[in-house]
Formats: C-alpha cells, sequence, structure tokens
C-alpha cells in the first residue's frame, strides 16, 4: 500500500508520515529532504539557486546517504529548495527515484507536495494536512531553538507564508489537495492525536475497500 501525505511547510505532515509508517511498518521517504539536498548542494557551490543547469545536474548526482546531515533542516536549505523545486526539470529528475521509493515493498508513506497529485496518484492513501500558518510558525520556531538555532517567530512566519505562496502558485507539479484527498486539520491537534486521525482515515479508506 502506498500512502501519500501532501501540505504546506510545517504544517506537521513529516512527523505523522514518520509515524504512520512505523505503525503499519511500511517505509517513509520525506520528500522535501531531496529538494533541500539539491538547492544545500547549490547554495554550498556559492551558485545562483535559479542556475537550471547545475540544479539539475545536483539532481541527478543525488546521494541518499546524505539525507540525515543537519544542514538541511535549516530555514536557508529549506528556502532554496522552494526556488529549485519550481525548476521543472529538477522535479522530472527526482521523479523516478520517488516512484521506484514508492513501489518497494513493504509499504511505503512519502510525504512532499504532489506525492497524491503527481509522483503518486494512484496512491491507495491520501491525506493533505494543513495547519494555521501562525501555529506552523510557532511550531517551527520551538523545533529551531530544541537545536539551539536563533529563532525569530515573526521572521518564521513571513518565510512561511511567502514559501507557501511560491509552492502553491508555481507552474509545475503545484502545492494542491488532490481531489480524493483527506483533508487533515492539523492546527488543534498535537502529534500524537494527529496520528491517529491519520490511523482513523487509513482504516476507514482499508474496511471501504473491502466493501467493495
Ligand atoms: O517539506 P519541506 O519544508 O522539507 O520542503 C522544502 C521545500 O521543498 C518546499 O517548500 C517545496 O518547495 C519543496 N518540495 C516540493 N515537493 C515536495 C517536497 C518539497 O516542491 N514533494
Amino acid at each position: 500500500m502506498i500512502i501519500a501525505i501532501d501540505g504546506p511547510a510545517a504544517s506537521g505532515k513529516g512527523t505523522l508520515a514518520r509515524k504512520l509508517a512505523q505503525h503499519y511498518g511500511y517505509r517513509h521517504l520525506d520528500t522535501g529532504v531531496i529538494y533541500r539536498a539539491v538547492g544545500y548542494a547549490l547554495l554550498q557551490a556559492g551558485a545562483d539557486l535559479r542556475d537550471e543547469a547545475l540544479a539539475v545536474r545536483a539532481a541527478m548526482e543525488l546521494d541518499p546517504d546524505t539525507f540525515g546531515n543537519p544542514a538541511l533542516k535549516s530555514q536557508k536549505a529549506g528556502e532554496a529548495a522552494s526556488v529549485v523545486s519550481a525548476i521543472p526539470r529538477v522535479r522530472e529528475v527526482l521523479l523516478d527515484f520517488q516512484r521506484r521509493f514508492a513501489a518497494t515493498p513493504p509499504g511505503a508513506v512519502l510525504d512532499g507536495r504532489d506525492i497524491g497529485t503527481v509522483i503518486c496518484p494512484d496512491a491507495e492513501v491520501k491525506i493533505f494536512v494543513v495547519a494555521d500558518a501562525k501555529v506552523r510558525a510557532h511550531r517551527r520556531a520551538l523545533e529551531a531553538k530544541s537545536r539551539g538555532e536563533e529563532a525569530d517567530e515573526a521572521k518564521i512566519l513571513a518565510d512561511i507564508i511567502q514559501r507557501d505562496e511560491r509552492d502553491r502558485t508555481r507552474a509545475s507539479a503545484p502545492l494542491k489537495q488532490a481531489a480524493d484527498a483527506y483533508l487533515l486539520d492539523n492546527t488543534n491537534l498535537d502529534i500524537e492525536a494527529g496520528v491517529r486521525a491519520a490511523i482513523d482515515i487509513v482504516e476507514a479508506v482499508r474496511a471501504g475497500r473491502q466493501r467493495v
């Protein structure tokens, strides 16, 4: 089974996807890390983030062993990811990697922006996670502080709003809820309650399929 989790930045979809995968014994791919790795490679090279040739090359040379690098979690890497991810050729190059991951047994949970719409349109379960922007900014600030980074919540909120706008309005694979995705509003749910709500959705879909 493939479970697609999409949603805007800092909606809590990453943790939710990881815990959902643990619950079902599936593999988990945080697809944001892929775009962050490409953006970070350009930052490291001191290159222009809109340099298509360099971004495509970084995507082709993607090394999953670097996905655990803590530098990829930074606000800067997230911003860079949002810029390079708007380049259609970059998305094209990264498509195969994601589809292969999704198709590998025993099952997979992928989280990102276009999993239910582009990468895995046939996923058995699709969940679109949303949360109020101020709540998302607050959670990101707490995360940054827990890593010992400085966190200016007002700036984080401005960045989140700008990133949402860029992700929603880009021409290539924009962030949007798939027609057959369930909406999960995470604003007033803690992590455990969000995971329970997601499991309820998966179980409801499974039960519905068994009845057919
Ligand atoms: O989710 P995360 O904050 O790690 O994503 C960083 C950026 O990567 C997003 O703002 C988005 O522009 C891009 N992204 C994407 N498609 C995905 C996952 C992330 O375009 N499937």
